[in-house]
């Protein structure tokens, strides 16, 4: 279909960003950008942090979803389907009904409730299936040719890559002299928009990504300078994902600093510390960042470091288990 073409083969670069951030910005704030005084202490360098856990939808994939759907709309499209373990669904489902489009959201078996009652609300429809990511992605290519809806990619999707760029435009006119920027990775989409706007805007701002030990295809895919697989086990669906993608994968690859994996321990501890540090639920992958700036503070000396923030939909069962084990 020459639409869908025409749509993944969109330009990602610095001006597109700032053309995607008239379309997101009708639709949500721009979000805060806080200095953490406890946390500079105990981290031993400036820290501030990007807070994307309170944007609709409870993550920074809204501003993605909501520039993809504008694009969607103008170019005749009726409906989207995608799979997804959360906040990519979220964000589609949300952004497509606020643009008037049907959305089809597949979510594994046994995805994270709090994540599917979000997609459900939205009054998508919602289809279960598949016992992980890959069978719940064969699912997608079936439905999605019978109906004829566009495949939004959760990471290959260069509108979503534009729009979550609109993230650090903010963060470069709130604080100019960034130094650092630490932020997860799952599929790319993220660090690849971090990489074609802090990067563009000053190229000393270091990029250091985080990830899963149990799911770290894209560490493994930056090292080796190839997209590879790798197991994926991680409890934290914003890091959960099996391969790198090219997408993205070819924005960020030459522009990382570094890169820091966690264990499934060391993440919950990041969630603890976010709740005592900053009084912020997140997720896994939200707040890895705080335990990774800990983990890697004798580089970050003397730096102007922004952690991203970048999701709040936990699931109960692990908040529990946080709670009663760091809190
Ligand atoms: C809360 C959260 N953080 C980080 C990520 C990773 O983002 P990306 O897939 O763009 O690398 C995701 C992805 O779903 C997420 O939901």
């Amino acid at each position: 279909m020459l639409e869908t073409n025409l749509l993944k083969e969109f330009p990602t670069n610095f001006s597109e960003v700032i053309r995607s951030e008239k379309i997101v910005k009708k639709h949500i704030k721009e979000s805060a950008l806080k200095h953490y005084k406890n946390l500079s202490n105990l981290i031993g360098t400036d820290i501030f942090i990007k807070h994307e856990n309170h944007n609709i939808g409870g993550s920074f994939k809204i501003r993605g979803g909501l520039n993809l759907m504008h694009h969607i709309k103008k170019n005749n499209i009726n409906g989207v389907i995608t799979f997804t373990t959360g906040n990519h669904g979220i964000s589609v489902a949300m952004a497509a009904k606020l643009y008037g489009l049907n959305a089809t959201i597949v979510v594994p078996e046994k995805s994270n409730r709090a994540k599917v009652k979000m997609i459900r609300d939205t009054g998508a429809r919602l289809i279960e299936k598949g016992k992980n990511f890959e069978e719940a992605s064969q699912i997608v290519a079936k439905i999605s040719q019978e109906e004829n809806l566009y495949f939004v990619h959760a990471a290959n999707e260069p509108h979503l890559i534009n729009g979550v760029g609109t993230e650090f435009l903010e963060i470069i006119r709130d604080l100019p002299d960034i130094d650092v920027m630490i932020l997860p990775i799952g599929g790319g989409s993220e660090l690849a928009a971090a990489a074609i706007t802090l990067k563009q805007f000053n190229p000393k701002i270091e990029l250091i990504a985080v990830q899963a030990e149990n799911s770290k295809a894209a560490y493994l895919s930056w090292k080796s300078g190839k997209i590879v697989q790798a197991s994926n086990t991680t409890f934290a669906g914003g890091f959960a994902t099996g391969m790198g993608y090219d997408t993205p994968f070819q924005l960020y690859r030459n522009h990382l600093t570094d890169f820091i994996l966690l264990t499934e321990d060391e993440i919950k501890q990041g969630i603890g510390m976010a709740i005592k540090y900053t009084k912020n639920i997140a997720e896994g992958a939200g707040a890895s960042t705080i335990i990774a700036a800990l983990k890697t503070k004798t580089k970050l000396r003397g730096k102007k470091v922004v952690l991203q923030m970048s999701g709040c939909n936990i699931d109960d069962d692990i908040l529990k288990e946080v709670v009663q084990k760091y809190i």
